[in-house]
């Protein structure tokens, strides 16, 4: 099992904390085409859960979830949400493939703030400046446990896992247009219990950092602060959002200083990205995850970092029945991991 790409036939995988999703494409005239796409609800409590019970019962809705969809192929490629992995840029002086694997163990450990046998490492080179002695490496460390977790749920469902990713490699090919291949872009993943951030340059994410902002937080400032329950606050989130307008800036008063916190974090983010990388400018946010679809968030985003920002489409860059297209267009915010996983094969 690898944490980084290689060859395989096999279908993406998103085990999310509220929604299991998953997406299986094929070649088709030379471009990745749409097999099939799937998605079942999950208790948000299930995943995180270190209960034999509980990983049994998400294995089960996985093999629900394959069987419906009617997946061809009994090999996986899963997702790492960023806060179940720990991601590093490092610079070593240029060395070949065989040199690096010797090591990256070493190099690892100066960065990663865990035991260095605790962890599953594995590595991707960002760049190599011909003119330089030096090349940049992508790290990529997820603790033992979790990755023999992701392992024993999907062998239990029946499937083989091939490699695990963090989200925002996988979202970085489905979201990233051949336009903007060449630009710095910020990818935010914004889901149930966190917004995942992550500063793209070339297709391959340079920083990645993870807030505790999702559904979840918003559901609970809302509930504690106007006194409703959770399904009110709900339906409260969904139609007023962030939007000052409605119903005398309640909720938009109840929100700001959560969504403030997820600024904090994407500025000083994109400040420490520019310090180091001042021949580049950082062009836009491109934002993804279900809770994008709060009323208002998007433009708040734009406004608060003075960048354009745009609702990521994962079907941009594959081919797909065009009877499909509304459907689709409707799931755009949920399947930006599982479209990037099953890219892989089909990315250079
Ligand atoms: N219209 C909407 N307005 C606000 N929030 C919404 C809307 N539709 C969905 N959401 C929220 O989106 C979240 C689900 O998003 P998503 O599917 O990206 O999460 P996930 O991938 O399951 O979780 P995670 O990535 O955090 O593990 C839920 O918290 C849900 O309440
Ligand atoms: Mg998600």
């Amino acid at each position: 099992m690898k944490l980084l790409p290689q060859e395989d036939n096999y279908f993406g995988l998103d085990l999310g904390s509220s929604a299991i999703k998953l997406a299986q494409l094929r070649e088709l005239h030379g471009r990745p085409s749409l097999v099939t796409y799937g998605d079942i609800e999950i208790d948000d409590t299930l995943l995180a859960s270190d209960s034999e019970i509980d990983q049994g019962r998400v294995s089960e809705l996985i093999k629900q979830l394959a069987d419906d969809a009617k997946v061809t192929t009994k090999n996986v490629v899963a997702s790492l949400n960023a806060s179940q992995s720990y991601t590093a840029i490092i610079t070593t002086p240029k060395l070949s493939h065989a040199e690096l694997a010797e090591s990256i163990k070493f190099q690892a450990d100066k960065v990663i703030p865990m035991a260095i046998d605790q962890v599953k490492l594995d590595w991707a080179v960002v760049s190599e400046d011909a003119e330089k002695e030096e090349m940049e490496i992508l790290l990529v460390a997820a603790p033992n446990n979790i990755a023999k977790k992701y392992l024993n749920i999907v062998q239990k469902a029946g499937f083989e896992l091939l490699a695990l990713e963090i989200n925002p490699i996988a979202q970085s090919r489905s979201l990233i247009s051949a336009a903007d291949k060449d630009k710095c872009i910020i990818i935010v993943d914004i889901g149930v219990l966190a917004s995942d951030i992550a500063i793209i340059k070339n297709t391959v994410p340079q920083l990645v950092r993870s807030v505790t902002v999702g559904g979840k937080a918003f559901s609970r400032v809302v509930t504690q602060n106007l006194g409703i329950d959770e399904s009110q606050a709900d339906q409260f989130l969904k139609k007023f959002g962030m939007d000052e307008t409605k119903i005398e800036g309640q909720v938009f008063k109840t929100l700001k200083p959560v969504v403030d916190h997820l600024v904090e974090e994407l500025n000083k983010s994109i400040t420490f990205f520019q310090e180091k990388n001042q021949a580049q400018q950082v062009e836009k946010i491109i934002l993804t995850g279900g809770t994008t679809a709060l009323p208002g968030l998007p433009l708040y985003l734009a406004n608060a970092t003075g960048l354009t920002v745009e609702i990521g489409n994962p079907w941009q860059n594959i081919s797909y029945p065009s009877e499909l297209q509304s459907n689709l267009a409707g799931l755009s915010l949920s399947y930006a991991t599982a479209i990037g996983l099953s890219m892989r094969n089909f990315h250079q």
